[in-house]
């Protein structure tokens, strides 16, 4: 059968990885999807930069309208990132009938309901597996492999350089400044790391994530964001002396107010499959009322882990070429006409347990203060550690884990305990998940 030819557009880190997977495993991936696949032209900004892949057969262009324009080519693989040009792009492409595989979670999270919609109205696929979780094949599960469930709630560590440089702290004692640079070395952060280390990325994909599970459309906007830069290697530290992990966690929850749709850091119980989540790995819990909990772990980011999400993608459309648009997986899961809004809970309404460390001055009644102040907003104390003083310090680190409250309550005593003069600096506060 003639081959099935593809343009890329964006040969970096994932158009490399994507290459050189093709060419690797060719005979593989033809006997899979029944047709040669061949990258036929790619698109790149400097076209003398070397690539790192076999770029025999591969026609060069600064000008992405070449690909999406170009007759010969049956699938566009938009590896390039970024809001624009990459919508207008993909629409462009679409519009012009051809299918498109795209890594963009940014993309998707945004602009993703308008890029369905025109795909949906094209008869062509917009598939974008490795938007989330690098080679996990998590959209694949939400979408076919869990298609009987009502899923109730899934949580996931889907952000590799955040959890690179968790792990590199806890692991080596390294700051975050040092983590992120390593990160950055080995091709894992986003073209501005503040996506990453910021909780963007992860707000992404959480947003992807919770349409698929849900059936609802992409919220981005309505998604609650909070990174790492604050926390520090003591923080890592005094969560371990408590038993506890720090992880940065998507979390997407069905209540009966509407769904919880938030990223933040997370102390997790050491005892948790997903505490032992390290590095760049992935993982995502999946928890549905006929299944019970699935964990999907895997490599979330990288050239090649994310090149297997892409190709398996091109495996996929091929494989669907020739089939009724109408009969096609859809985008989001659920059927465009069946995509329900639901509301999005406020995050002063979320219930949660939290680690507070608080700098005080080293007197009597300090601690009183702290406690009536807690008490006042219900807040009950679980467990509560002065450490030692460090030499030349007027001030003590106070930890203290609370059982679970409300939000609003916890973000009025954090008002309140943060005015005392006793206390010196911000105060950290971490929420607590048990994930059940
Ligand atoms: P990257 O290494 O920065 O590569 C981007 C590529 O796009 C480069 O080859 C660049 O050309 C090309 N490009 C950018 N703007 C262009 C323009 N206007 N015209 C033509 N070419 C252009 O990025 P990446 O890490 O591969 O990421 C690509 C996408 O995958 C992003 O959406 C990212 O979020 C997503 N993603 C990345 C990973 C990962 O681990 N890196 C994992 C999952 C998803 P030059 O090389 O000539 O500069
Ligand atoms: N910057 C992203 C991460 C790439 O670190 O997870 C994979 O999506």
């Amino acid at each position: 059968m003639k081959p099935v030819t593809t343009g890329i557009i964006g040969l970096g880190t994932v158009g490399c990885g994507t290459v050189n997977v093709l060419h690797r495993n060719v005979d593989e991936i033809s006997r899979r999807a029944g047709r040669r696949i061949v990258v036929g032209a790619a698109a790149v900004r400097d076209r003398n930069r070397a690539r790192d892949c076999p770029m025999q057969g591969i026609q060069i262009t600064t000008d992405p309208v070449d690909i999406v324009t170009d007759p010969k080519i049956d699938i566009v693989v938009e590896l390039m990132g970024g809001e624009e040009p990459a919508r207008q792009l993909i629409l462009q492409a679409i519009a012009n009938g051809k299918h498109v595989i795209t890594a963009n979670k940014a993309l998707i999270a945004l602009h993703g309901n308008e890029i369905f919609r025109a795909a949906h109205n094209q008869g062509v696929t917009v598939a974008f597996e490795a938007a989330v979780g690098g080679g996990i094949p998590i959209i694949k599960v939400l979408r076919e492999g869990l298609a009987a469930n009502r899923i109730n709630w899934l949580a996931g560590i889907i952000n590799g350089t955040t959890n690179f440089i968790l792990t590199d702290m806890r692991e080596n004692g390294n700051e975050f400044a040092e983590g992120l640079r390593l990160a950055q070395q080995l091709g894992y952060a986003e073209a501005d790391p503040g996506f990453d280390i910021d909780g963007i990325d992860a707000a992404h994909k959480l947003t992807i994530l919770a349409s698929i599970a849900f059936g609802i459309p992409l919220n981005f906007q309505q998604t609650y964001v909070e990174g790492i830069r604050d926390i520090t290697c003591n923080d890592v530290l005094y969560a371990e002396e408590l038993g506890y992990r720090i992880k940065h966690l998507g979390v997407a929850r069905r209540t009966d107010q509407g769904v919880e749709l938030r990223v933040h850091p997370c102390l997790l119980p050491a005892s948790r499959l997903m505490a032992s989540v390290n590095g760049v790995m992935n993982a995502i819990v999946v928890e549905g009322d006929a299944v019970g909990h699935t964990l999907h772990y895997g490599v979330g980011a990288g050239a090649e882990a994310t090149a297997s999400a892409v190709v398996a993608d091109l495996v996929d459309v091929v494989r669907a070429l020739t089939s009724d648009p109408g009969n096609r997986v859809p985008h989001l899961a659920f059927q465009a006409d069946a995509i329900k809004n639901l509301p999005i809970v406020p995050m002063s309404e979320v219930e949660c347990a939290f680690y507070l460390r608080l700098q005080v001055t080293d007197q009597s009644g300090v601690l009183a203060d702290v406690t009536r102040i807690l008490g006042d907003e219900n807040i009950s104390i679980k467990s509560i550690i002065q450490k030692s003083k460090t030499a030349g310090s007027a001030t003590v680190p106070i930890i203290i884990l609370t059982y679970p409250t409300r939000e609003r309550s916890m973000d009025r005593a954090l008002d309140l305990l943060q005015a005392l003069r006793t206390i010196s600096g911000s105060i950290m506060r971490i929420r607590v998940e048990v994930l059940r």
